[in-house]
């Protein structure tokens, strides 16, 4: 275990398995209707690579990078997209895949602007279900694990660019980030 890592979540196992299951409900879901993949950057990419191999219609991947954190654990509340999304929103089956819903604000702004661009339909699927601060009603249609308030890293999730490589979920140290 990493050592700024106070202790595991998720194992790495457990959180495949849980993927595979949201996978065979998302199929079920959609019945073979194709669907743009929408990946938040950066937290998302690893829930979307392990989603993405078991999805079973036909799939376009597109990433849009909104950020309402710097370095720090607290949400300013401000979103701002650094980068867009490229393929046409306009008339397609969108999934928007999070890593983590907190305040809620980050996937209400997007949720918003792909509304406002003519998506036929807008599911979402976030791995991790942060509800203790939430600030803002989301839709969440397919949730992995609800998690404490607590914050943590791995499977895509970072402090300060740090740690999404660990496959597992773990809470952070809070030494780590309060000094
Ligand atoms: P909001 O508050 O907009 O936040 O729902 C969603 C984004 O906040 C980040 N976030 C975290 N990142 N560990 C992290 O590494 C956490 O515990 C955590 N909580 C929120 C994340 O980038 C997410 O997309
Ligand atoms: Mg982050």
């Amino acid at each position: 275990m990493n050592e700024n890592v106070e202790r595991i979540l998720f194992t790495e196992e457990q959180l495949k398995a849980r993927v595979r299951e949201m996978a065979k409900e998302i199929n079920k879901h959609f019945n073979g209707e194709p669907v743009v993949v929408v990946s938040v950057l950066k937290g998302s990419v690893v829930f979307a690579v392990d989603l993405i191999k078991q999805l079973d219609m036909p799939v376009s991947l597109d990433f849009i990078c909104a950020s309402s954190y710097g370095s720090g654990t607290i949400s300013s509340g401000k979103l701002v997209i650094k980068k867009d999304v490229e393929l046409e929103v306009e008339g397609q089956n969108i999934l928007l895949l999070e890593d983590i819903i907190d305040t809620g604000e980050t996937l209400h702004e997007i949720m918003k602007m792909l509304k406002g661009r003519g998506a036929k339909s807008i599911v979402t699927a976030m791995m991790f279900d942060k509800p203790a601060r939430r600030k803002k009603a989301v839709q969440a249609d397919f949730i992995g694990f609800h998690i404490p308030d607590e914050f943590v890293v791995g499977y895509g999730l970072d402090y300060d660019e740090q740690y999404r490589n660990l496959p597992y979920l773990g809470v952070l140290k809070r030494s780590v980030y309060e000094k």
